[in-house]
């Protein structure tokens, strides 16, 4: 089943969106590279690339958050600490017993719901907050960190 980004996660803030539908679009190319054979070194690279792109987002939203002191800073990081501990089992997983095909689509359908979940409940409100306070600033602030 493919990992999908739908218009009803959009939190409303262009730049946020964009990066999320890359982080939902690399789940996909992660599953789609398991179910086409492709080897274990294509989907090492593939699972790289979105470990790299899932910390440079979320410090992205969370350097956002502190510049302009957002009040539930605290818990939305954590909230993408969990994330990152999850993918970094995933790692270990596939470190100790290969990319199976078990161990992959277990685990993108696994961050796919954890996504869903956080951006539907924890980004929105941060979308709201952008949107509420946008100004020149953060236009310009948006535009360099995104
Ligand atoms: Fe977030």
């Amino acid at each position: 089943m493919k990992v999908e980004w739908k218009k009803g996660y959009a939190i409303g803030v262009e730049e946020i969106d964009g990066q999320h539908q890359e982080l939902f679009a690399r789940l996909n190319a992660l599953l789609e590279g398991e179910e086409n054979g492709r080897g274990e070194k294509e989907l090492l690279a593939t699972l790289a690339f979105l470990d790299d792109y899932t910390k440079r987002h979320f410090a992205a939203e969370e350097s956002l958050q502190r510049r302009f002191a957002y009040p539930h800073y605290e818990m939305h990081a954590a909230e993408h600490r969990h994330f990152l501990r999850t993918l970094a089992e995933l790692h270990e997983r596939i470190a100790t017993s290969g990319p199976t095909a078990q161990n992959v689509k277990l685990a993108c359908h696994s961050l796919e719901s954890w996504l869903i979940t956080h951006i539907c409940t924890i980004d929105r409100p941060l979308g709201e907050f952008i949107n509420r306070n946008r100004n020149q600033e953060w236009e310009k602030w948006l535009r360099s960190q995104f």
